[in-house]
């Protein structure tokens, strides 16, 4: 070969290297869906994949120009397994992304390994007050809503009802006592008193014991935080007491989300406060609606909205960088300044990165959480402790 020849073949192997390596950078997008695929919250997980997978498939497949490819944990909504569960994503799959969860407690524990690795996390349900509060970082984005949110709300709207004296119902762990703390901060703040706060371990759904206790001490109103499986058990059994014909049962809208096919006649009238509602009639939220229902089959609920959105704001992030994730600066920054057109109405992410939005009063009709009035316009999450 000639020294010209021979220079030839470098320069165009060094091209094929170049060519190999921009590939790459825009290759596959990775993206690690740590959900709950078993337990009381399976179909909470099952509606946020499908979200998140429809607005995929509305932008062909791709985000920032780049193929998505999943890899699916399932963390059982159990706290002591989310860290090592976490960990498998970011060390041993190396995503580019994470989208999860619906459990607080494991959502604290992927907050602290995202933290730490600067992996991007979009968290499309889990509300802990923490994850946008003291532990929320410039990598960390919230596409649902805090616990204190909706919770807040439905306190005014129960002490502007007429209510003095409330019990509270929970699960015993993060999401169940923020909720009750917000709607505590709510209710007192004008004129109500939170008279005893009962406590279930999580997942148990032994409620008997509690619900006499709420008949004996005869509350103006009980407020209760249970989602999924556990909220369809509470409500028949609050109904099955006959509890629902004397003391109002108010709560997130978790409580009947979802769940009004199980929960049938028992959850009639209810009122909730949450961020989605039935009956919107906007073409946004009509068109999702449709799309959602021709691809499963089904109607969507509060879960699936979020697991859109999550995929939304990736989209919004992913395409200031044109697909190149580890541009983490503009990435964030592009999602700060969005209006984020969700089919719950738009909305935009706080400094802390949790949703500024919209609470909605919603009341239980046949299978629908009808829209009755927004409860509280453009409620920010007071992010207390975030340093951002
Ligand atoms: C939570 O753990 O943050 C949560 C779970 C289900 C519904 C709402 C919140």
């Amino acid at each position: 070969m000639t020294p010209r020849h021979a220079r030839t073949a470098l320069a165009t192997l060094a091209l094929a290297c170049v060519a190999t390596l921009g590939h790459a950078q825009q290759g596959k997008l990775k993206v690690g869906l740590m959900l709950p695929f078993s337990g009381t919250y399976t179909a909470l997980g099952a509606a946020i994949e499908n979200g998140f997978k429809l607005r995929v498939e509305e932008q062909g497949g791709k985000l920032g120009g780049r193929e998505i490819e999943y890899v699916r944990v399932d963390d059982e909504s159990d706290p002591a397994k989310a860290t090592d569960n976490v960990n498998k994503l970011i060390k041993r799959d190396n995503v580019d992304v994470i989208v999860g969860t619906v459990h607080s407690g494991v959502a604290m524990a992927m907050a602290k390994a995202a933290k730490e690795s600067g992996t991007v996390l979009i968290v499309p349900n889990a509300g802990a007050d923490a994850v946008t509060g003291p532990m929320c970082a410039p990598n960390i984005f919230r596409s649902s809503f805090s616990n204190w949110q909706p919770a807040y709300a439905m306190g005014e709207v129960a002490a502007k009802q007429g209510k003095k004296k409330a019990i509270t119902i929970t699960w015993k762990y993060a999401a169940g006592d923020e909720s009750v703390g917000g709607f505590r901060e709510g209710f007192e703040k004008n004129g109500g008193q939170v008279v005893k706060q009962l406590n279930v371990p999580f997942p148990n759904v032994e409620f008997q014991a509690l619900l006499t206790e709420i008949a004996a001490a005869k509350p103006d109103a009980v407020y209760a935080f249970f989602a999924g499986g556990g909220a369809v058990k509470f409500v028949k059994d609050y109904a099955a007491a006959g509890l629902n014909k004397t003391i109002p049962l108010y709560g997130p809208g978790f409580l009947t989300d979802g769940t009004l096919d199980a929960q049938g006649d028992a959850a009639q009238g209810m009122l909730t406060t949450l961020h989605y509602a039935d009956g919107l009639g906007t073409p946004r939220d009509n068109a999702f609606r449709t799309a959602y229902a021709k691809a499963y089959k089904l109607q969507p609920d509060v879960y699936a909205v979020q697991g859109y959105d999550a995929a939304q704001m990736l989209a919004i992030g992913l395409a200031a960088v044109k697909g190149d994730i580890s541009k983490k600066a503009e990435f964030a920054s592009a999602i700060e300044k969005a209006k984020i057109d969700s089919p719950r109405g738009p909305f935009s992410i706080s400094k802390s990165h949790n949703p500024v939005q919209d609470i909605y009063l919603r009341k239980v009709e046949g299978k629908e959480n009808k829209m009755v009035s927004i409860a509280v316009k453009n409620l920010a999450d007071p992010a207390r402790g975030c340093k951002l």
